[in-house]
């Protein structure tokens, strides 16, 4: 395998496409318009400049890294990558037409795969020109920092299929988890139910964002607390994962907190949006209730 072209530049697409590019590969990076990409692929070489400054990497290998990846707009490039990994928003019908499109020129023996954090692939794949070569590989945020991918089969899956990317996974230094294709896969299936209750817990008035982040954090030993890993990970993104959950199972257990609506509905998606539990206008964090 030697190209890999990654379709969304967005947090998760850029750190895909930076670990892809670090492990050697060559990569098409795509948005909806070129210079999204290119502005992924600049703060790709900001990304890396600081891994030279920390002396993790030296200057050569950060520009021979930042130059395997070719930001491009459209998918005609895309005919000859070897795995082409969807990284766009969390939502069924936007996937779906990407499928299709890029679908069209998918390469005969090439691999399509989706970053979905929680959507059927099963259900996906019937929207690729070959379910065998469509398959789950979900990354975590921040991509290079986390060691896990989880790999998930959808049913057509094809085993060569699994292989290929279980090597691909193994050649970007990941520890990999295999899923079957249920909603949630493994990871989110127990992380969002947590996050969840955390804003149940903050809607009931039973503790304040302060001490229920700190009480996981050091009574958990987690590196941040619910409320903190919820704004990360982006509100929306959240709770679109937790109605895949509730709506996929029809368990009212996965129903979503009031109060996370609601911020979705303001618009507070967290980080990215300078505003969810936290207010990230300043420079430290300060809670927001
Ligand atoms: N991108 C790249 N590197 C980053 C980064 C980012 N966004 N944020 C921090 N880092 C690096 C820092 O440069 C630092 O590197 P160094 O050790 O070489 O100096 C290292 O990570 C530690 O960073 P900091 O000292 O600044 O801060 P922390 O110690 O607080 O670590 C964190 C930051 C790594 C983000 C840590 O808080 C953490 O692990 N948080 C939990 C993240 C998590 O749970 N992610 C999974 C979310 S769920 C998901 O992605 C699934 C999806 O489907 C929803």
């Amino acid at each position: 395998m030697r190209t890999v072209a990654v379709i969304g530049a967005g947090q998760m697409g850029s750190g895909i496409a930076q670990v892809s590019a670090a492990a050697g590969y060559h990569v098409y990076l795509s948005d909806l318009k070129l210079d999204l990409a290119e502005k992924a692929k600049a703060n790709v070489g900001k990304a890396l400049n600081r891994l030279v400054e920390k002396e993790k990497i030296g200057t050569q290998e950060a520009e021979i890294t930042l130059g395997r990846i070719e930001p491009v707009s459209g998918y005609e490039k895309m005919s000859d990558a070897d795995l082409i990994i969807e990284a766009a928003t969390e939502k069924e019908d936007i996937k779906r037409k990407i499928f299709e499109d890029v679908g069209k020129v998918l390469g005969h023996q090439a691999i399509l795969a989706s970053n979905t954090s929680s959507i059927p692939i099963t259900r996906m794949a019937q929207a690729s020109p070959d379910p065998a070569r469509f398959i789950g590989i979900h990354f975590f945020n921040p991509v290079p920092i986390m060691g896990l991918i989880e790999v998930i089969k959808g049913l057509a899956t094809s085993d060569a299929t699994v292989k290929t990317v279980r090597d691909f996974c193994g050649a970007l230094g990941k520890e990999v988890v295999f899923a079957e294709d249920e909603p949630g896969f493994v990871v989110n299936r127990i992380l969002l139910p947590m996050l969840n209750e955390a804003v149940f817990v903050l809607g009931q008035g039973t503790a304040n964002i302060i001490d229920i982040d700190k009480g996981c954090r050091i009574g958990l030993n987690h590196p941040m607390g619910p409320l903190e890993l919820a704004d990360f990970v982006g509100l929306d993104t959240c709770l679109d994962i937790i109605m895949v959950l509730y709506n996929t199972t029809g368990d009212s257990k996965y129903r979503p907190a009031p109060l996370l609506v609601k911020y979705v509905e303001a618009g507070w998606l967290g980080r990215k949006t300078g505003r969810g539990f936290y207010d990230y206008s300043g420079t430290v964090p300060v809670p927001t209730r």
